[in-house]
């Protein structure tokens, strides 16, 4: 009887961290910020590698926009291949863990957008199309500048 009552405190205690760790992941480190937008609290470092991601995402909408006005479909594939998924293989799992789940999702979303133009461009080769895709990602650049700001914990 003993046993089970052992069992049972423990598998309580299991779940309630289980949950904390979910709850974790989904809210991350966020704090009120000086305006209106979510303040995500990070390192120096790990603020600076994402600012250092966002102008090389800056680089790349230009790249690929440039690519598609001379109408040249091998490089808008390979800048978007660039920023696309494979760009995020060694992000920190620290990091993510701070990254709320709303904008960690938008983030994914904008790199297969990415991919997407990518695949597109090498099997439809359309600029037309190439560009309606960017100026939809584009609006993910916008959606999460609205929302999120970076600080560094003090
Ligand atoms: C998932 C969220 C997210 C997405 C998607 C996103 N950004 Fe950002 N970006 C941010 C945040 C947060 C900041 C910091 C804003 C602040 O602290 O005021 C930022 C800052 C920047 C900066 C300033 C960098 C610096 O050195 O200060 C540039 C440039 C930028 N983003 C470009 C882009 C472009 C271009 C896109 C789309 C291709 C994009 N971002 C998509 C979240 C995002």
């Amino acid at each position: 009887m003993q046993n089970v009552k052992v069992l049972k405190a423990i598998i309580i205690m299991l779940a309630i961290a289980l949950i904390a760790v979910a709850y974790k992941f989904t809210k991350g480190s966020v704090a009120p910020s000086n305006d209106t937008r979510i303040a995500v609290v990070l390192s120096k470092d790990e603020r600076n590698l994402i600012l250092k991601e966002m102008r090389n995402f800056l680089i790349s909408v230009q790249g690929v926009s440039e690519a598609i006005s001379n109408n040249d479909m091998h490089q808008v594939a390979k800048l978007s291949t660039e920023a696309g998924m494979k760009a995020e293989e060694n992000a920190p799992g620290a990091l993510l863990a701070k990254i709320p789940l709303e904008m960690k999702k938008l983030g994914f979303d904008t790199r297969q957008k990415f991919d997407q133009i990518s695949a597109d461009a090498t099997t439809l080769k359309d600029p037309l199309h190439s560009r309606k895709q960017l100026d939809a990602l584009m609006k993910n650049c916008i959606a999460c500048h609205a929302s999120y700001q970076l600080v560094e914990a003090k």
